[in-house]
C-alpha cells in the first residue's frame, strides 16, 4: 500500500491517493471520520479547529462501501479556504521566517516570493490526509485483530503517572482502561490529576505568549510475530515506523519500548526474557523491547513514545532576520495552536496503522482480502502447532 498527499494549508482541498490497496474490504467511512474528529480536538489548539468539519469525500476504488482494489482518491475540505482565499491572495510578502518552521529553508530552496509558498504545504493541515488514510490501514488491520491507538503522556514538564512497573507490558484490561480514560480526555491523557496540570500549564503558556510540547505514546496490540525482517536494512520494522512518525512535522525523537532508557539499565534486566506454556505459546513478562526484536514484530504489542518540540509560531515572537532587509525582526505571528500534543498522538497511531498494514500486506499478500485471510490464518494455524 502507497499513498501520496497532496494540498496547502488554506487550500481548497487535502487530498491523498492510495494505492494497492487490497479488495474486498469494507471501507467504514464513519471510522475514518472518527479519526479525523480526534485530530481536530484538544486543549490548546487554535481557533482554526473550530472552522474546520473534517469528513473524508471517497472519489474512487470503493464500490459499495467496498475496496475494488483500483486506487483509492479521497478528499477532505478546507472549511477555512472561504475566508482565507483573498486575504492571501492580498497579503503582503511574509519575509520574518520563524525559528523552528520550515519558513528559511523552504524559502531558500524553493527560490519563492513570499514565506507564504512553504508555509501552505509544510503545514501540519497535511497531517489531515494521513490520518484519513490511517484510517484505511485501520479498516485493514481490524480484520487481523490489530488495534492501534495513542494517548497523551507528557506535556512541558508535566508527565502522567499509570503507576506502571519499567519495562512493564500493559495487560488488555489495564490497557482498555487507560485508552478509555483518554478518550474521555480534553488533552487525551489518561491522568485525570495530570490533566488538570498540564491544562494549566497551557493556559500560562498561551498568557505569556508561548508555546509547548510534549510526549505522546503509542500502542499495537494484538500483532503476530514476524513482520519486518532483518535480512535488509529497509525492511526492519522499527525503523519502517520510527520513519513513519518522524514524519510527522515537530516530532524530535522516536523510541520503542524502553526507548532513550535503554542504554541506562543493564542486559540481565533490559531484555525481555522467554518462556513457554501450551495454551499461551511463547511469551514475556515484560515489554523492553516495545514488541521489536531484531527488526521483527515479536508477537508482544508495539509500544512506542515520540517526542514532540514545542509549536514554532509563538506570540510572543522571536528574534528572526528579514529576508530582504537582513534587520533583525521579530518571526511571524499567525493564528495558531499554543499545544498540539494530543492531536500527534491521533497522528502516529495513523502512521503506526500504515506501515503496519504495509507490513500485513507484505506477509500476507496484498491484492485481495480473502487471500490475506487465508494466508493469515494458515500462518496462525502453524504458530498454533510449532
Ligand atoms: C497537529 C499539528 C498542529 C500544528 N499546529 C501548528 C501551528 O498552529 N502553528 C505552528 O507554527 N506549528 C504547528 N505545528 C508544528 C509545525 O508543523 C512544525 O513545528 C513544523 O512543521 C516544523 O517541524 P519539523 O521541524 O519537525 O518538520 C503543528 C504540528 C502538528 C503535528
Amino acid at each position: 500500500m502507497r499513498f501520496l498527499t497532496a494540498g496547502e494549508s488554506h487550500g481548497k482541498y487535502l487530498t491523498a491517493i492510495i494505492s494497492e490497496y487490497p479488495s474486498g474490504v469494507q471501507i467504514d467511512k464513519d471510522y475514518i471520520d472518527e479519526q479525523l474528529a480526534k485530530r481536530q480536538a484538544g486543549f490548546g489548539r487554535g481557533t482554526r479547529m473550530s472552522i474546520e468539519r473534517d469528513k473524508v469525500k471517497i472519489i474512487s476504488g470503493v464500490s459499495s462501501g467496498v475496496s475494488t482494489g483500483a486506487p483509492i482518491c479521497l478528499f477532505i475540505e478546507n472549511l477555512d479556504w472561504q475566508n482565507s482565499q483573498k486575504r492571501i491572495e492580498n497579503e503582503k510578502d511574509i519575509l520574518n521566517p520563524r525559528p523552528g518552521h520550515a519558513d528559511l529553508t523552504g524559502y531558500l530552496k524553493y527560490r519563492g516570493k513570499s514565506i507564504r509558498d512553504v508555509i501552505e504545504r509544510s503545514s501540519a493541515r497535511e497531517t489531515a490526509a494521513r490520518v484519513a488514510v490511517g484510517g484505511f490501514a485501520g479498516l485493514l488491520l481490524g480484520q487481523f485483530g490489530v488495534s492501534t491507538a495513542g494517548f497523551t503522556e507528557q506535556i512541558g514538564t508535566i508527565s502522567i503517572d499509570l503507576k506502571s512497573s519499567p519495562g512493564e507490558e500493559m495487560n488488555p484490561a489495564k490497557q482498555k482502561k487507560i485508552f478509555e480514560a483518554a478518550e474521555k480526555s480534553i488533552l487525551r491523557c489518561p491522568d485525570k490529576k495530570a490533566e488538570q496540570k498540564m491544562v494549566s500549564l497551557i493556559k500560562q503558556a498561551a498568557g505569556r505568549g508561548d508555546t509547548l510540547g510534549g510526549t505522546v505514546k503509542i500502542i499495537s496490540s494484538g500483532i503476530v510475530p514476524g513482520l519486518g525482517s532483518y535480512i535488509q536494512w529497509d525492511q526492519r520494522l522499527d525503523s519502517r515506523i520510527a520513519a513513519a512518525v518522524m514524519s510527522i512535522p515537530s516530532v524530535k525523537a522516536v523510541g520503542f519500548g524502553a526507548g532513550f532508557s535503554s542504554g541506562k539499565i543493564s542486559g540481565t534486566s533490559f531484555h525481555d526474557e522467554i518462556f513457554y506454556e501450551k495454551s499461551r505459546g511463547f511469551y514475556r513478562k515484560q515489554n523492553n523491547a516495545g514488541g521489536i526484536e531484531g527488526g521483527m514484530s515479536n508477537g508482544q504489542n508495539i509500544e512506542i513514545t515520540a517526542a514532540v518540540k514545542p509549536i514554532p509560531t509563538t506570540n510572543a515572537g522571536l528574534k528572526t532576520v528579514n529576508i530582504k532587509s537582513k534587520e533583525t525582526e521579530i518571526s511571524l505571528k499567525e493564528r495558531s495552536d499554543v499545544c498540539a500534543v494530543p492531536a500527534v498522538s491521533v497522528i502516529a497511531a495513523a502512521a503506526v496503522n500504515i506501515e503496519l498494514a504495509n507490513a500485513y500486506q507484505y506477509k500476507f499478500g496484498a491484492d485481495n482480502i480473502v487471500e490475506m485471510t487465508d494466508n493469515f490464518n494458515n500462518y496462525k494455524r502453524y504458530l498454533d502447532n510449532i
